[in-house]
């Protein structure tokens, strides 16, 4: 068959992560796909920065909608980030070329993710995105797939590992929010603007996605109730721990007689529960479904080879013929579900 060619725009750490895989793990992914993955081209910020890892091969392009529109590409990988900018538009310009898109851009799904879809699917192309929630927890694959005959009563879950790893540490050290912020900025965890992070803003991203995939609604991140874990105080987690919980910020969404109920908010968790034995950068996902009860998930939110990981199981599963989005049905039938904190009784 012919070879699945990849154009890729942005080089970070997940970029790389991709282009790593596809060089080292060629024979893996053409013996899993049936067909040889390549990389055409790429596009990044900086051309000239040593990541570790040979681009010769590839052609570069300066722009990622040029990038986006080449005819030697049939996939668009878009790992820039940034909800608007250049890499919606580069999306978009994909797009309204027919090409399929895998994006790991939890900011720009959760405020375009409908329009885009829709985009996609008039022009007969897919947009999957396992990657942009829970880094490499395949947890958007086991909702549409694994789970997809059942209703989908809750989702919860930890799903910033930045968070997680500063109220952890704010438990094992004694260290107060402030000085740990800074340490997880010096090991390079925080988003570009760090308030995403702290003020669970990016955590709220990933749970509206989740709910727009588990319940079929339209994504609403606007419909997330939003708490930070800024305010937490060694005090807070003392009291905490003395009556056997810790403190996680934690999403739930739930289906509700009144609506569609989302939240991100730092939780009294048991100690003892899955949720209250996670330690660090890790991320854990519960899912319950009417006929499984409870499906708990847990590994890597972030870094280069889990994200890529994820990246890579969408362009594997296009090179295999997947023409679904990553909504798990056609956008245009994603309903708009009341919010259960803004509804009339
Ligand atoms: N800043 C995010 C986190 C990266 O800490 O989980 C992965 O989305």
């Amino acid at each position: 068959s012919p070879p699945l060619r990849l154009g890729i725009a942005g080089l970070g750490t997940v970029g790389t992560g991709v282009v790593r895989i596809v060089r080292q793990k060629a024979e893996l992914l053409a013996r899993r796909a049936g067909r040889p993955i390549t990389i055409s081209a790429v596009s990044a910020r900086t051309r000239d920065r040593d990541r570790g890892v040979s681009l010769s091969g590839y052609a570069w392009e300066d722009d990622p909608v040029a990038l986006a529109r080449r005819d030697d590409v049939d996939v668009f990988v878009e790992l820039m980030g940034g909800s608007d900018g250049p890499a919606k538009a580069a999306t978009e310009a994909a797009i309204a070329a027919g090409k399929d898109v895998v994006t790991a851009n939890k900011a720009m799904l959760a405020h375009h993710g409908q329009a885009l879809a829709l985009a996609a699917e008039e022009a007969g192309c897919v947009i999957r995105f396992e990657a942009a929630v829970a880094g490499g927890i395949p947890v958007v694959k086991a909702l549409t797939e694994g789970l997809a005959a059942n209703e989908i009563t809750r989702v919860m879950g930890v799903m910033n590992g930045t968070c997680n790893y500063i109220l952890t540490r704010m438990e094992t050290t004694g260290q107060g929010y402030n000085a740990l912020f800074e340490e997880a900025d010096k090991l390079g965890f925080l988003e570009a603007d760090p308030n995403l992070d702290v003020g669970g803003i990016d955590a709220g991203h990933k749970l509206a996605l989740l709910a727009s995939i588990a319940f079929g609604c339209r994504v609403d991140f606007d419909g997330v109730t939003l708490e930070g874990i800024q305010d937490i105080t060694l005090d807070d987690i003392r009291h905490a721990a003395d009556m056997g919980y810790r403190i996680k910020l934690l999403g739930v969404a739930q289906m509700t007689g009144r609506g569609l109920e989302q939240r991100m908010s730092p939780c009294l968790v048991p100690a003892q529960s899955p949720l209250g034995q996670l330690e660090g950068g890790t991320n854990m996902v519960v899912l319950e479904g009417d006929q499984v009860e409870q499906i708990v998930l847990r590994g890597p939110g972030a870094g280069m080879g889990p994200t890529a990981s994820a990246v890579m199981g969408d362009v594997l599963d296009i090179a295999r013929g997947a023409r679904i989005s990553t909504f798990g049905q056609p956008a245009g039938r994603l309903g708009n579900c009341t919010r259960a904190g803004t509804a009339t009784p």
